[in-house]
């Protein structure tokens, strides 16, 4: 039988690779549909899809596609949400959506019992142990879709079926972004069009921007910590502008596992949704000879502030990672909106940890509500500058 879908964030950049992906595949069946606003891209997709039941943050925007698609269900805001994942009988969400707006969808999945393909990165930064502890009280999987945190799954699991206690530390790899190599002084000049500009990978805005700033691999960092329990010192972060190797996992016996692939998203995705089966995927095959040279450097932490910050706001732990993540987003679309230049980014992340500090988390209710309080304090942190 096939394995009943649901695609949150159907609109964006991942939603729609992972279309194409499902559209492929004979094990995989849609059964709903979610995006913020884009209420005619959503209903194009239920048409072109034979989905019947779709849900749109945005109430105003449900209100638009129930005119335009009597003969389908649409369910409107975040409850709306909430309700196509309780409601579709599905067997995995794929969570696309960006930003913190992704931990209601990401608790309702995993409080339902229902596996998790998590392409949503901010919802396990913010949520941290109370995701991972809510996965384990209902048996719900975790499956992530980041390209990384998929080639580490493949890597432990692969390495778990030799016991357990044989790894030493993980690492990720950056592409390094636009402004790899650019000075402090120099990313002070960079526009929004160079910055949305990525070398390797074609993704949402926001995602582009965090490659740029290296907060991507801070909340990355953050990720595989939650995904895989390994404790923040023993996961590292290598620059690697080829984006070829995704991850690897090094091990006490001296030996390093890799995890190698042209950079394609439809591959984790793919994974995540087939999980734990493999299955054909047509994309471009790597050729060694063709890929000729991998290089590695370290970050720059002193011209890229947010990775630094990414650390220590894990470390400080409690709801330091949550508030970082808001005031991310807060200064990423201030940037976008060219209202601050890009070296405003971080100073208006640090001037916001500094104002809340860590505070302990013991329920997602705190969560949200440190959620908004850390976007408030960053908005007045961008209107006092
Ligand atoms: N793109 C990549 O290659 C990539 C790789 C790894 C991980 N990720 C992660 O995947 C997530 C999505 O990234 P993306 O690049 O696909 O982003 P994107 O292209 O900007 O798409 C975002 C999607 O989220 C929807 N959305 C926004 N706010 C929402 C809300 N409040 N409720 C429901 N849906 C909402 C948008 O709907 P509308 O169109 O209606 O606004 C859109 O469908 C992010 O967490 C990102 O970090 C992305």
């Amino acid at each position: 039988m096939a394995r009943r879908v649901v695609i949150l964030g159907a609109t964006g950049s991942i939603g729609v690779q992972a279309l194409d992906v499902v559209g492929r595949s004979d094990e995989l069946e849609l059964v709903g549909l979610a995006a913020q606003g884009s209420w005619e891209r959503v209903v194009e997709q239920a048409r072109a899809t034979g989905v019947r039941r779709i849900a749109l943050a945005d109430p105003a925007a449900a209100d638009d596609a129930r005119s335009a698609w009597p003969e389908g269900e649409v369910l409107g805001g975040p409850d709306g949400i909430a309700a196509l994942i309780l409601e579709s009988d599905a067997d995995i969400v794929l969570n696309a959506v960006v930003g913190s707006a992704g931990l209601l969808p990401t608790i309702v999945t995993l409080g339902e019992g229902i596996d998790l393909a998590l392409a949503n990165k901010e919802s396990l930064v913010a949520g941290g142990e109370l995701v991972t502890a809510l996965a384990e009280a209902t048996g719900a999987q975790i499956i992530p879709v980041d390209s990384e945190h998929a080639a580490l799954h493949q890597l432990i699991l692969a390495e778990r079926a030799h016991g357990a206690g044989t790894i030493e530390r993980l690492t990720i790899t950056a592409s390094g972004g636009p402004f790899r190599g650019h000075t402090r002084e120099e990313l002070g000049r960079v526009t929004v069009e160079q910055a949305l500009k990525h070398p390797t990978w074609e993704m949402g805005g926001k995602i582009t921007i965090d490659s740029a700033t290296l907060m991507n691999k801070g909340l990355e960092l953050i990720e595989a910590h939650h995904l895989f329990g390994v404790p923040y010192e023993q996961i590292d972060v290598v620059v690697h502008p080829q984006s070829i190797i995704h991850g690897c996992v090094s091990l006490c016996d001296g030996a390093m596992l890799a995890h190698l692939g042209l950079p394609d998203m439809r591959v984790p995705i793919a994974y995540a949704l087939h999980y734990p089966e493999r299955i054909d995927v047509p994309v471009a095959r790597l050729d060694l000879l063709a890929a000729a040279s991998l290089t590695f450097e370290a970050p720059d932490l002193d011209a890229f502030p947010c990775l630094r910050l990414a650390r220590s706001a894990a470390k400080a732990g409690g709801g330091a990672p949550c508030v970082m993540n808001a005031a991310n987003e807060i200064a990423v679309r201030a940037f976008l909106e060219g209202a601050i230049t890009f070296t405003r980014i971080p100073e208006v992340i640090e001037a916001t940890l500094d104002e809340l500090g860590t505070q302990p988390v013991g329920e997602f209710e705190q969560l949200f509500t440190l959620d908004h309080d850390a976007r408030e304090a960053a908005a007045r942190r961008l209107a006092a500058l």
